[in-house]
């Protein structure tokens, strides 16, 4: 399943977003317009679901509040809301549709000091058919109900939907690069497993075999015949980005821990394969995008993945991402500060949303509805030629003050 369709009231920087999702989506902007904000949001509905330590009030808390989260911009009573369409694949009718508002718990409630949120309104739709509508006489009977979504509760039979938010990754590689520099990226595949809510993660790992261990053992827990086809695809990824590669080796040593190892054709016969700990962290930060990408059968969510990679390998990110998600089935949402991320031919106009920051927050659109965009790329620039264009960026600008 992959979300289509995306429409959110008073997020952060944006008052309104009302876009529709390709299976592959790029969320393109300047510094500080919301790329991390919109993909928040995805976030958000996974922090709600989550097994253990989720639900809405975490969700909020973990935030800052609801006067965090809700745009700066709006009235203190103004209510957050967020509604997803879910269905198949872009092109298939929708499964799903699940909406909710929340704004700040009122006062007057008497449990108003140890919560975060309040909910407003939660709808479910399965196949156009109502299922759940909220606020209902239960809630109206004792409002200390709407302090948790219907999702986070095994009563109403959502966990399908529950299990979907759940299954999104989060895959961000750059902070913990720059605050822990012993970190090395294949652990930030278990991001999510980081609270943010403290601040902190471990660092008595800061060994970088160590780090690669995460790694390792994720590939060492898969079964033969899905860990041959999966070395295969990386592989096959890893020799564009390093064309010496000859092979990538996945084995155990005498003690039984896992190990990958590669050699290089230019390297002279007979020579040592290298072990991960001697990998750059190119090639490791690379291997641990690879097999997040493989891995994830959901929503992906990635922050600027080039941020941490070489401008070779950047330029190829694209067609990999459209390979990978036609292999996985999942859907990838990426978010990009970067024109040589978009040069590929192939990427539509649908697939790139540009976020345009107004007076009064940032606005959403898709590349192919916006003239002036649109018709460049039908006359043949690259999406990454077009949408980082200064002038292009203040012809968008005014045509949207103008409407
Ligand atoms: N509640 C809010 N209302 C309005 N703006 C907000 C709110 N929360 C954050 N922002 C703004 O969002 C911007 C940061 O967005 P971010 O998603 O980090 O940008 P990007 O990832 O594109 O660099 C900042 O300018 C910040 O002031
Ligand atoms: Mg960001």
């Amino acid at each position: 399943m992959i979300i289509t369709h995306l429409n959110a009231t008073n997020w952060r920087n944006f008052q309104k977003i009302d876009v529709s999702l390709c299976e592959r989506q790029f969320i393109v902007g300047p510094n500080a317009s919301g790329k991390s904000n919109f993909l928040d949001i995805f976030r958000f509905l996974k922090d709600i679901t989550k097994n253990e330590g989720g639900g809405l009030q975490e969700a909020v808390g973990d935030r800052g509040g609801v006067p965090t989260i809700r745009s700066l911009v709006v009235e203190q009573e103004a209510e957050v809301a967020i509604e997803v369409v879910i269905a198949d694949t872009s092109e298939s009718s929708e499964t799903w549709r699940y909406t909710l508002g929340f704004s700040q718990v009122p006062q007057s409630q008497s449990y108003s000091h140890r919560y975060f949120a309040s909910l407003t309104h939660e709808q479910v739709w399965k196949k156009d058919k109502l299922l759940l509508n909220r606020p209902n006489i239960e809630d109206k009977k004792d409002p200390d109900r709407l302090i948790r979504t219907a999702l986070e509760e095994p009563e109403h039979g959502l966990q399908e939907l529950a299990h979907f938010f759940q299954s999104f990754t989060y895959l961000h590689l750059v902070p913990q690069l720059i605050r822990f520099p012993d970190l090395i990226t294949i652990e930030s595949v278990e991001t999510d497993n980081i609270t943010r809510r403290s601040g902190s993660i471990s660092r008595n790992k800061s060994n970088r075999t160590q780090f690669g261990h995460g790694l390792l053992e994720k590939i060492a827990s898969v079964d033969e015949e899905t860990l041959r086809s999966r070395m295969k695809t990386i592989e096959d990824a890893l020799k564009n980005a390093v064309p010496q590669l000859e092979h990538l080796i996945f084995s155990h040593d005498e003690i039984g821990h896992p190990h990958l190892s590669l050699r290089c054709s230019n390297w002279r016969p007979n020579s040592p394969a290298q072990r991960e700990d001697q990998f750059s962290d190119g090639t490791l930060r690379l291997l641990g995008l690879l097999w997040t990408l493989i891995e994830s059968e959901s929503v992906l969510l990635l922050e600027e993945p080039e941020l941490s990679l070489h401008v070779g390998i950047v330029s190829q990110l694209a067609p990999l991402f459209f390979e990978m998600q036609i292999k996985t089935g999942g859907q990838i949402l990426v978010s990009t500060h970067s024109d040589d991320l978009l040069l590929e031919p192939g990427i539509d106009g649908t697939e790139v949303l540009m976020l345009i920051p107004t007076g009064t927050g940032t606005e959403v659109k898709a590349a192919s509805d916006i003239d002036a965009v649109r018709q460049l790329l039908e006359s043949g620039f690259t999406a990454g030629e077009v949408v980082f264009s200064k002038s292009n960026h203040e012809q968008v600008e005014k045509s949207e003050s103008l409407e």
